[in-house]
């Protein structure tokens, strides 16, 4: 019986011993074949390598329904490859891809390349998310039913970073996806009142003399697009929400029976406004940072069940474009190596709640049927073992991101990543990329 300390073995079958699955007693697992091929007791390794599972939890691999990749475009800030490895060792098995690159994803031609890139990465499963507007413009729909057909199979459409702000041409691409049950991922900011907005806008701002960005800016969008939705009946996504007012407004679409789903973001769910009054740009982010009391209503909806799923909107900047002046700098924060820390620090242990909120429904949302199932006999082998006891300190010069921007600097969280498969191949081992 060989213990694994390093490396993969491609091809190799893998009996993870004595481990915890969400549910349920500790168990052995047999990985063979990119499927679970066996769980029970004191399975016997038959050649397999065997991975120490004491004291770790078993979860179906995290799916990530908003990350920004940078490839094509800004690799200095990330590629395909940099952000699969990030997020394999945050614990991902399969991350969707925004559409503002450069050139936007807003043909077949490009959705396809950043699918084929995820696929010679081969870390994580990478689904590319198309633009709904022509180069992120708001003015004309894109290309929607050929990113659909192409060999990427696009279902999630979405102008993140800029809002869909025009309702007529909103309302025409609910009713474009509804045909092959697509999502509208909508970034819901009114732009007219968010002009030249540096923060939120609040009792920080106001000490600061910086410039608010209103929760109203963001619950008025949701509210009209939640009355679209119904009225097309079509799926709407809400990207990145923020504001108390915006759990009100979702909670009450819900209750009619809308077909809206939503997501925050590990930072709300962490981070205030007060972040700001430090200048540092690392806390700039789009929406900003929120209130107190924001950010308890945001957790309650997650356990709730009124936000769906927690998303990273994991957004690398170069250091050019993040050690600036504030107001110069991009806004927009790291997320995937940390997202499970910070979940597990802000709801505890509550396993069942972090696979659904973070895997089970991303997936679902997403249409990635080989994705967040939990590990059980003739289910693919994507998943990631997670030690809870383990602490640690973030530290961005350990990041494999390409940038450097986590807002946790500094900040000691709990949990660590142990190993991930995809399909049953690892992508890492004692914490270690293996790739
Ligand atoms: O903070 C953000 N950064 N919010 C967005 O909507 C876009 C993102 C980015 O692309 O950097
Ligand atoms: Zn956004």
């Amino acid at each position: 019986m060989t213990d694994v300390t390093t490396g993969g073995d491609p091809g190799a079958a893998y009996l993870i011993r004595g481990v915890r699955v969400v549910g349920a007693e500790p168990t052995d697992l047999l990985l063979a074949g990119g499927v679970v091929a066996e769980a029970g007791h004191g399975l016997a390794a038959r050649g397999a390598r065997v991975v120490d599972g004491d004291g770790l939890v078993a979860l179906p691999g995290l799916v990530d329904l908003h990350t920004h990749l940078r490839e094509p475009g800004r690799e200095d800030a990330e590629t395909v490859e940099s952000g699969s490895r990030a997020a394999a060792l945050g614990g991902y098995t399969a991350v969707c891809a925004m559409a503002n690159t450069s050139p936007v994803a807003d043909t077949a031609g490009v959705v396809e390349q950043v699918w084929r890139l995820g696929r010679e990465a081969g870390l994580v499963d990478v689904q590319p998310i198309g633009a709904v507007t022509v180069g992120l413009a708001g003015e004309r729909l894109a290309e929607l039913g050929a990113m659909a057909e192409s060999a990427a199979r696009v279902r999630i459409f979405s102008d993140d970073g800029h809002c869909v702000a025009d309702p007529r041409l909103m309302r025409r691409a609910l009713e474009y996806v509804k045909a092959f049950d697509g999502v509208i991922a909508q970034h819901a900011e009114e732009p007219r009142l968010t002009e030249g907005a540096q923060m939120h806008e609040g009792e920080v701002s106001t000490r600061l003399g910086l410039t608010g960005w209103p929760a109203v800016a963001e619950e008025a969008i949701i509210a009209r697009d939640v009355l679209l939705a119904e009225h097309v009946g079509s799926r709407l996504h809400v990207c990145h929400l923020s504001t108390a007012g915006s759990v009100e407004v979702l909670r009450h679409a819900k209750k009619r029976g809308v077909r809206v789903t939503a997501e925050v973001t590990p930072h709300h769910l962490l981070l205030t406004d007060e972040r700001a009054a430090s200048y540092d740009p690392v806390f700039k982010v789009n929406p900003p940072l929120r209130t107190a009391a924001d950010v308890t209503a945001l957790r309650a909806a997650l356990v709730e069940g009124i936000i769906d799923i927690v998303a990273t909107d994991h957004a690398p900047h170069a250091l050019e474009d993040k050690e600036c002046e504030w107001a110069y700098a991009r806004p927009g924060m790291l997320g995937l190596e940390t997202a499970l820390s910070v979940l597990l620090d802000v709801l505890g242990e509550r396993w069942d709640l972090i696979a659904e909120r973070m895997s089970r429904t991303p997936a679902r949302i997403a249409g990635l049927a080989e994705h967040g199932r939990n590990p059980a006999p003739g289910v693919p082998a994507n998943l990631t073992l997670v030690d809870p006891a383990a602490r640690r300190t973030i530290d961005p010069g350990e990041q494999a991101s390409r940038s450097r921007n986590t807002p946790y600097a500094g900040l000691t969280l709990p949990g660590r990543i142990v190993a991930t498969f995809l399909r049953g191949e690892p992508t890492v081992l004692d914490g270690k990329a293996v790739r």
